[in-house]
């Protein structure tokens, strides 16, 4: 359920909607209307370090998120997006329609993060099932009552939670109602409303441009590629080139003839959770009508066996002109995202910034926890992309790119082989890339986070929208700049 969020200073009586009061700790407490008792229960709640406490006295949902970390810390930020989402689940639970937050403290942020992580903690992909109705959230409301909020700001959260509900739902949907066409199709709507022109280039067109790792990965199916290309170009942007976005549009990956096993291939529909960011953040930020110059690249093919699929020993010419030893038909997205590389290049690009669910490898070293990022890009531009990850909790954990592991892709008959060796899978799938790269670039694997089998606070289950908020913060960081 998608929740409007506006902004607020009319007080209403208590009982018409869910509430949570965001306080610091020194909070004079005489203020919020509560009885003796409820004033010494959350002071020795307090005491036990806890950060939400509910409170049972005035019918409705009524909470009190005492934050307790430094201001405007990473770690605080992220401790209201929790409390926003555990408030969620409060809200839904009584059955509420409407909530509210009310910020007493004067941090800029605190109201933005704990509406973001009740917002985003509200979805939920409903579509294929018959008790929808009796499952769908109740809240589809919230009212912010806050010295700092502002409609500019909230029109902001709103656009953002809009993208990362779409990445999550373009995840979500199967392989056989989202295949490589549909996925285009999906581009050119959104993109339309948005203000975002968009070109969808076909399998003829790839064959003409001599798409080599795309048609390659494409052999085995039954439903032709796209090449989709999304550009926002704002009348005012800050940036002279482009900030150009790849991401991997794998709509299943059967791993081809190299086929995975059940268990692996289970979840395989994510496997174009880099697309689905790349979109999602471009649809963002045209949304927001961000300052920014940006272009989305979406390679798209299913990835299965299949009569003239290609095979194990094939030599492909890429889109750059390289060759590519397949000694592995699951190392399929490398192949479809070196095409994209490439063509980035005709931008000359301020930077590109490449998202995939590349590597297994890569969910076994850091799990969901994070981000693992790779790339060329100098270490200003590092270091800002750090700071972009901790602001929304997308962390980045950068992994090494050293020569020595160019050695492991060395192939006896090609440029190069699409599979490295038993180490650093998640390296060795960067290092692959970094030969089509001719610009300052990072790449981004997202393996471990796009798909959890779990709940996750406000990031729920199945499709999180991993990396779209992470993207959005960097280019509205840029916008500043
Ligand atoms: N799509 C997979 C990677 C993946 C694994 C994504 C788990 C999400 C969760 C990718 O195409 C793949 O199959 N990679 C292989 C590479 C190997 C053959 C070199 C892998 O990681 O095993
Ligand atoms: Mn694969
Ligand atoms: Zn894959």
């Amino acid at each position: 359920m998608s929740v409007k969020i506006h902004h607020t200073d009319k007080a209403q009586p208590v009982t018409s909607e869910a509430r949570m009061h965001l306080v610091s700790k020194d909070h004079k407490w005489t203020d919020l209307g509560l009885e003796k008792e409820e004033i010494d229960y959350i002071k020795s709640q307090i005491k036990k370090e806890k950060g939400l406490i509910q409170l049972g006295s005035l019918g409705m949902v009524n909470v009190i998120c005492v934050d307790l970390g430094e201001k405007d810390s990473v770690k605080r930020r992220e401790s209201l997006r929790k409390s926003g989402a555990t408030f969620c689940g409060m809200v839904n639970g009584a059955g509420a329609k409407a909530a509210r937050i009310i910020d007493h403290t004067d941090s800029a942020y605190d109201w933005f993060d704990a509406a973001e992580g009740l917002a985003l903690a509200n979805y939920q992909f409903l579509k294929y099932r018959k008790d929808s109705g009796k499952e769908q959230n109740s809240l589809d409301t919230l009212a912010i009552q806050a010295k700092h909020a502002g409609d500019e700001q909230l029109h902001r959260l709103n656009c953002l939670v809009a993208s990362v509900f779409w990445a999550r739902d373009l995840v979500n949907e199967p392989v056989n109602t989202l295949d490589a066409i549909r996925l285009a199709d999906e581009a050119e709507v959104r993109g339309k409303q948005a203000g975002i022109k968009v070109e969808v280039l076909n399998k003829s067109k790839l064959e003409s441009l001599k798409f080599g790792g795309l048609l390659a990965v494409n052999l085995g199916s039954q439903t032709p590629p796209t090449f989709t290309i999304m550009e926002y170009k704002p009348k005012k942007a800050v940036n002279k080139k482009p900030i150009v976005l790849v991401g991997k549009g794998v709509v299943y990956d059967t791993g081809g003839l190299s086929l995975k096993p059940t268990a692996g291939m289970d979840t395989m529909k994510c496997d174009m959770a880099g697309a689905a960011a790349v979109m999602a953040a471009i649809y963002g930020a045209a949304s927001m009508e961000l300052p920014v110059h940006v272009v989305a690249l979406i390679p798209a093919t299913d990835n299965r066996p299949g009569e003239m699929a290609y095979t194990n020993g094939d030599v492909i010419t890429m889109y750059n002109g390289m060759t590519v030893e397949v000694l592995n038909t699951d190392a399929e997205g490398r192949m479809i995202l070196a095409d994209a590389l490439a063509y980035a290049g005709k931008y000359d690009p301020e930077v590109v910034l490449d998202f995939a669910t590349l590597t297994g490898a890569a969910a076994a070293a850091i799990g969901q926890y994070g981000i693992v990022c790779m790339g060329t890009a100098d270490d200003k531009v590092k270091k800002e992309m750090k700071v972009a990850g901790d602001e929304v909790y997308e962390r980045l954990v950068e992994f090494p790119l050293w020569d020595e592991y160019k050695e492991l892709l060395k192939s006896d008959i090609a440029d190069l082989k699409n599979i490295g060796g038993p180490v650093g899978g998640a390296i060795t799938a960067g290092k692959f890339l970094e030969h089509f790269v001719s610009y300052p670039w990072m790449h981004f694997d997202i393996a471990g986070p796009a798909f959890i089998k779990g709940p996750d606070t406000y990031r729920g289950k199945n499709g999180t929208g991993s990396a779209v908020r992470f993207i959005l913060n960097y280019l509205e960081n840029r916008a500043k700049k």
